[in-house]
């Protein structure tokens, strides 16, 4: 929305919350997200074009197109508790809008929904509302973290989804010329609603599927002595394959890929379509196992025993350049360290410890096997093993000689982003170790 703003001086948006402390702070110097270049598009235009409100209802009335963005976190209850998406916050968000509305409005779908919400948001709003008319569209947003401002300002493509009558296509064609104001034309796609909906969940279960591949491949490179990196190379000089998103790593994180894969999954079953549904289950699955046998080669390496060893965790959030730790690949190896009594030393430069303490489950950091550090090189000091969980950039330019020096021997380093230099390392005394990477010593089990 704050991009929206700033591309659009001639619209004004204003975005609501239930939440008065979200708000509060999207009101402040300290913006409730860290997004490089967000802030400096939120302080341009707010108070100009862009407001933060918790007025619900005045921003209903006064609103000709609404966003729904609002999260559609996996069911932990009840019928499709583990897979599929629960709305109860897009219900109760259609439902005021039905109630508090006093004009025809756009109401369009921000957030990753399952195939045919659409309908039941605009069977709310009919038995709701006091004839006012609505036209709904789905108009998923396909921004990454990290990089979502530059994704923002030059898509690959924007997509809109909306009824083929009259009235939708002109709802859609209300909302192109919104995007149209910077995306070329043909860079926006109009569908039905449901190719919209679907189109989402499935370019997220395409890419997380692509890591889950060239993932299993690393265990078999790894015990192959082949390397992951320059098989990806080859691969992705096919342009058939393409060379981007073949970095494997300890997994893929985030807000998106499992949830919208386990209601592709949630949906498949529910047609009926099973074999479909476990031929993308098994993309998760994969991600899990890729997780666990990260933190079971560091047991392995580390002489079949973690406990009471001091481990250092580089990184934390579930990719660099953000402080989001949704489904962060770091909080399973963390915890499978954990269950092995490790002790932990963990250093992530955006993250913060409160987050930490909540993904890991600690009520009592004082009591924990856990200690936040500052910097890396305390992190690291007589820690037995790093290990690199984010690839932050500033990992790949520590002065790795000092840290060595300080760790206990010998010293790991498990690198599960495949971002530092092994063979410099290896170089130095380490004993390290990538994803999918050779290893010289060559008198390691395999962990499959
Ligand atoms: C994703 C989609 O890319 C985006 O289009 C959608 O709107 C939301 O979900 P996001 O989760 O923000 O975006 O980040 P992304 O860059 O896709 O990375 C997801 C995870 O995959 C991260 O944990 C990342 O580290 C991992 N990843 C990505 C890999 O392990 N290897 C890769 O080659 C790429």
């Amino acid at each position: 929305m704050a991009v929206i703003a700033h591309k659009c001086p001639n619209i004004q948006i204003t975005i609501v919350d239930i939440n008065d402390e979200k708000i509060k702070a999207w009101n402040s110097d300290n913006l409730p997200v860290y997004e490089p270049g967000l802030k400096e598009i939120v302080e341009e235009c707010r108070g100009k074009n862009l407001f933060f409100s918790t007025d619900m209802d005045s921003a209903i009335q006064e609103a000709d197109i609404i966003f729904i963005s609002v999260n559609t976190p996996t069911k932990t209850y009840g019928y499709g508790a583990g897979k599929s998406a629960d709305l109860r916050f897009v219900e109760s968000c259609a439902r005021r809008i039905g109630e508090v509305a006093q004009s025809d409005k756009i109401i369009v779908e921000k957030s990753t929904l399952p195939v045919r919400t659409a309908e039941s948001i605009r069977d709310i709003l009919e038995v709701t509302s006091n004839n006012c008319q609505f036209q709904v569209l789905s108009n998923p947003e396909f921004l990454a973290e990290g990089t979502a401002i530059q994704d923002l300002e030059n898509p690959d493509r924007v997509l809109i989804g909306g009824e083929q009558t009259p009235e939708g296509l002109q709802a859609i064609e209300t909302l192109v010329s919104v995007y149209a104001h910077w995306v070329p034309r043909e860079k926006i796609i109009t569908t039905n609603l449901w190719s919209s909906e679907l189109s989402k969940l499935t370019a997220n279960a395409f890419l997380a599927q692509r890591i889950s591949s060239i993932n299993a491949i690393s265990s078999l490179c790894e015990a192959t002595d082949a390397d992951i990196t320059e098989v990806a190379k080859a691969i992705g000089s096919d342009t058939r394959i393409g060379n981007r998103f073949l970095n494997s790593s300890v997994g893929f994180g985030g807000s998106c890929f499992q949830k919208d894969i386990l209601n592709l999954v949630y949906l498949c079953e529910s047609y009926g379509l099973n074999e479909v549904a476990r031929y993308w289950e098994q993309v998760v699955l994969m991600n899990d196992h890729q997780k666990h046998r990260f933190s079971r080669k560091m047991v392995s390496t580390l002489f079949n025993t973690i406990a009471d060893k001091k481990i250092a965790i580089f990184g934390f959030a579930f990719k660099k350049d953000t402080n989001d730790t949704r489904e962060s690949p770091a909080i399973a190896v963390c915890q499978d360290l954990l269950d092995e009594q490790a002790e932990l030393a963990i250093y992530d430069p955006k993250v913060q410890a409160h987050q930490i303490y909540k993904d890991l489950n600690i009520s009592d950091p004082e009591a924990e096997a856990i200690t936040l550090c500052n910097d890396p090189y305390e992190a690291a000091k007589d820690a037995h093993a790093i290990a690199i969980l984010t690839e932050w950039d500033a990992f790949k330019d520590l002065d790795y000689a000092k840290i060595y020096a300080s760790m206990k021997k010998p010293a790991f380093l498990f690198d599960g982003r495949n971002i530092v230099d092994l063979e410099g390392l290896r170089a130095i005394g380490f004993d390290a170790f990538g994803i999918g990477k050779p290893n010289p010593k060559r008198n390691n089990m395999i962990v499959s």
